[in-house]
Formats: C-alpha cells, sequence, structure tokens
C-alpha cells in the first residue's frame, strides 16, 4: 500500500499529492474527513487567527480536494465523495462557531458539488455525526464535551465503527441514487 503525505489547506501540496496518486492508480473514492475544532469560546473572543485556520484546513482544505479530484473522476464517469461535516453544521453548537460554520460550509458545497456531478456516475454525499470519542476530544474543553453528550438522545458517543459503516455504504457502487445528500450519526439529536 502506498500514501502520499498531504496538507490539505496547502493547495499546492494537494495538486502534488493528487498527481503522484494518479501515477500509481485512478481514484474511486474520495473521503474527505480532515478536520480540526478550533478553541472552544464565544464568538467575540474567538482568536482571529484561529477562525481562519478552522476554514483553511475544514473548508478550504476540502474544496482543493474536491476540486483536484471530482474533474478526475468525471472523466473516468465514475466516483464516490464522501464529506465528514457534523451535527454542529446543522444545529451551530454555542462554544464552537468557526466549527459550526465551517461544517454548515461542508454542508453546501456537498449539495453544489452534487448536482454539479449528478448527470455522471459521480456521487456527493456529506455525514453529519455528533460526538465521537477520537483524538479530536483532545482539543476540546469537558465542558463542551459534556454539552455535545448531553444533546444526544440515546445518551452515548457514537463510535468510529458506526461512522465507518455508513461511510464505507456512501463509497460503494450501491449508492448510486443518492447524491448531494446530508446522513445522519447522530443518536437522534438531528431528525432532519
Ligand atoms: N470526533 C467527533 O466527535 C466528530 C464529530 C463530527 C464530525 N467529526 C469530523 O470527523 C473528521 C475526522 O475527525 P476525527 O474525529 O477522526 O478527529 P482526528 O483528530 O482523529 O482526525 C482528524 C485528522 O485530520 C488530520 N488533519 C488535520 N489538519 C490537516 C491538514 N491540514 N492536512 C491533512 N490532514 C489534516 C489530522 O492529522 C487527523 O488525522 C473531522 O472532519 C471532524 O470534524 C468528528
Amino acid at each position: 500500500m502506498s500514501c502520499v503525505h498531504v496538507d490539505v489547506a496547502s493547495h499546492p501540496s494537494v495538486v502534488n499529492a493528487a498527481k503522484e496518486t494518479f501515477t500509481i492508480a485512478k481514484v474511486d473514492v474520495l473521503v474527505n474527513s480532515a478536520g480540526i475544532t478550533g478553541p472552544n469560546t464565544k464568538l467575540w473572543d474567538y482568536p482571529v487567527d484561529a477562525w481562519k485556520q478552522v476554514f483553511d484546513i475544514n473548508v478550504h482544505g476540502l474544496f482543493h480536494c474536491c476540486r483536484e479530484i471530482s474533474l478526475h473522476m468525471k472523466a473516468n464517469n465514475y466516483g464516490r465523495i464522501v464529506n465528514i461535516a457534523s451535527v454542529a453544521g446543522k444545529e451551530g453548537n454555542p462554544n464552537a462557531s468557526a466549527y459550526s460554520a465551517s461544517k454548515a460550509a461542508v454542508i453546501g458545497i456537498t449539495k453544489s458539488l452534487g448536482k454539479e456531478l449528478a448527470d455522471t456516475g459521480v456521487r456527493v454525499n456529506c455525514v453529519t455525526p455528533a460526538a465521537v470519542k477520537t483524538s479530536m476530544f483532545d482539543q476540546m474543553t469537558p465542558e463542551h464535551i459534556q454539552f455535545m453528550l448531553s444533546k444526544i438522545p440515546m445518551g452515548r458517543f457514537g463510535t468510529t465503527d458506526e461512522v465507518a459503516a455508513m461511510i464505507t455504504w456512501l463509497s460503494t457502487e450501491e449508492c448510486s441514487f443518492s447524491t448531494g445528500a446530508v446522513f445522519d450519526l447522530s443518536g437522534g439529536r438531528s431528525t432532519y
């Protein structure tokens, strides 16, 4: 198995990684998962540089990857793109305005690109997980983690296996009549 390092926030880095990858194989599946939370603080206290960094990675990074890979998939008339958004992008979590706004942008990009590619063999969808215990928790305050848990009717965090199972299905040929769609993974928190 080959791996290519990439900094998604850097467009040249994504262009290079895409070029290198195309020499190894055709790309059928793109999962845009790179992301950071940014600080947990009120919007009026939000450090401007931290806000920009959240957008550089969560939004511009995802845009760079979609931009470089979608044309390749379109040329092959086949592809599955799965963007990892968040329930925060639907609901807007307090003390996480940059993250929430960035994930709302991911939902918007998914809907636009899904429609732009709907007459091809490329499908573009996103998932909106609620809290899942990963190393991302290290970036959040304990109060914020508790707030997210309190919002989940099932009363527990999601698991990485549950998220992976949905992403896996969205990456298959069977996912053929869904595009530009938002798939919930929130233990009942968001029902739309
Ligand atoms: N864990 C949760 O509760 C949760 C909930 C909803 C959505 N999400 C989303 O799921 C995705 C995966 O997060 P996770 O929970 O696995 O956290 P994680 O911190 O384990 O994974 C994030 C990954 O992004 C990578 N990354 C960060 N900046 C990057 C950059 N500039 N270029 C390339 N890679 C970069 C990191 O190296 C890391 O491997 C993120 O988009 C996150 O916003 C997570």
